[in-house]
């Protein structure tokens, strides 16, 4: 027994523990339930009482200088490593991350607040639409191909809007004139996905409708509009189009020009961006809302928010707004 003491005093002089696995052996081979030490006391506890003073007294030493020797270890192993691997104590306190706004929200904010500024209030409607909203009540024939299966997501009876059209037929039907309103949301279509379109899109939609509102009206709206949201030189052209809910109709190109492969990928070549479709509201809409064409006239736009947002921040592929990829999205950061 005296012996198996001395060995084990030995061991703490000469043992050398130059890492957290040496330590965790050490612990094993002395310390654990089946180690060294563990043993030594086992036998203690069997020795004759009148040799228990003689060795008592020694292996209480013997057992507090392990533990000393351990805790001295384990400062410097683990720790140690504790600091330097978990805990990073340079960490700013204030390293607070806030979320900022998606580039098409702040687009949509810009866009709602020049309309705002010329008196058009905010309106929403839903995303589900039934064929009344999307399709009859703006004018569609039974067979007009919009119906069909190929641009239409359909839920049952019900489909996913292809358009915020619908959202003026619902505002027309609850209120009376005059209309002057701008309805934002999400779209649908069942087309291809590029870099110029997606199977979903965001759309403002507007409406103005009073006595007397006429195509010159149109035109000078959409056009004060552009040059606040783009500057003062933006050029647009409007060629003439088909809307079953408008007449005449139009659609609205912005200039983006041919200096960069973005601008000639998007633009297929021509510079030109096609941004929205407008027109003045057909009478039968009107009608269809109880609206009488006779009295009221009006116009109705309806612009893409996600080209609006590539050309405002040169942003050459519609995917990359729904990659949520935050080396994309942090360069929004601050943006209201
Ligand atoms: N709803 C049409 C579209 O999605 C755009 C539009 C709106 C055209 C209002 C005329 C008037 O393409």
């Amino acid at each position: 027994m005296k012996l198996a003491i001395e060995e084990l005093e030995n061991v703490l002089n000469s043992i050398k523990i130059e890492s957290a696995e040496e330590l965790e052996n050490f612990k094993l081979t002395y310390l654990s339930r089946k180690g060294k030490l563990s043993a030594l006391i086992q036998q203690f506890r069997t020795v004759a009482p009148e040799d228990k003073k003689t060795f008592g007294k020694p292996i209480n030493i013997l057992k507090k200088k392990y533990e000393v020797f351990l805790t001295e270890k384990q400062k410097i192993f683990c720790e140690g490593k504790k600091d330097s691997n978990l805990f990073d104590n340079d960490i700013p306190l204030n390293a607070k991350k806030y979320g900022s706004l998606h580039p098409i929200k702040i687009t949509e904010n810009k866009i709602y607040e020049i309309f705002y500024s010329m008196g058009f209030d905010l309106r929403e409607g839903p995303e589900i639409e039934d064929d009344w909203h999307n399709f009859t009540a703006l004018n569609f024939e039974e067979e007009h191909p919009a119906r069909d299966m190929q641009d239409t997501f359909f839920i049952g009876e019900k489909v996913l809007r292809t358009h915020t059209s619908s959202v003026q037929i619902r505002e027309m039907e609850k209120g009376t004139p005059p209309f002057r309103i701008v309805m934002p949301g999400r779209v649908y279509r069942n087309e291809a996905i590029s870099s110029r379109s997606n199977c979903f899109f965001h759309q403002i939609e507007g409406l103005y409708i009073d006595k007397g509102v006429n195509f010159a009206d149109l035109k000078q709206t959409l056009y004060s509009f552009v040059q606040q949201l783009f500057g003062p030189n933006t050029k647009i052209r409007f060629r003439s189009s088909y809307f079953p809910f408008t007449e005449p109709s139009a659609e609205m190109d912005i200039w983006a020009g041919l200096d960069t492969e973005d601008a000639r990928r998007l633009t297929k070549g021509t510079g030109w961006l096609e941004v929205m479709g407008c027109g003045m509201v057909h009478p039968n809409v009107l009608t269809n809302c109880n609206i009488d064409p006779e009295v009221y006239s009006g116009f109705a736009f309806g612009m893409g928010i996600d080209r609006m947002t590539m050309l405002k921040y040169n942003i050459g592929d519609i995917r990359d707004l729904f990659n949520n990829d935050t080396r994309f999205l942090k360069q929004f950061e601050g943006e209201i």
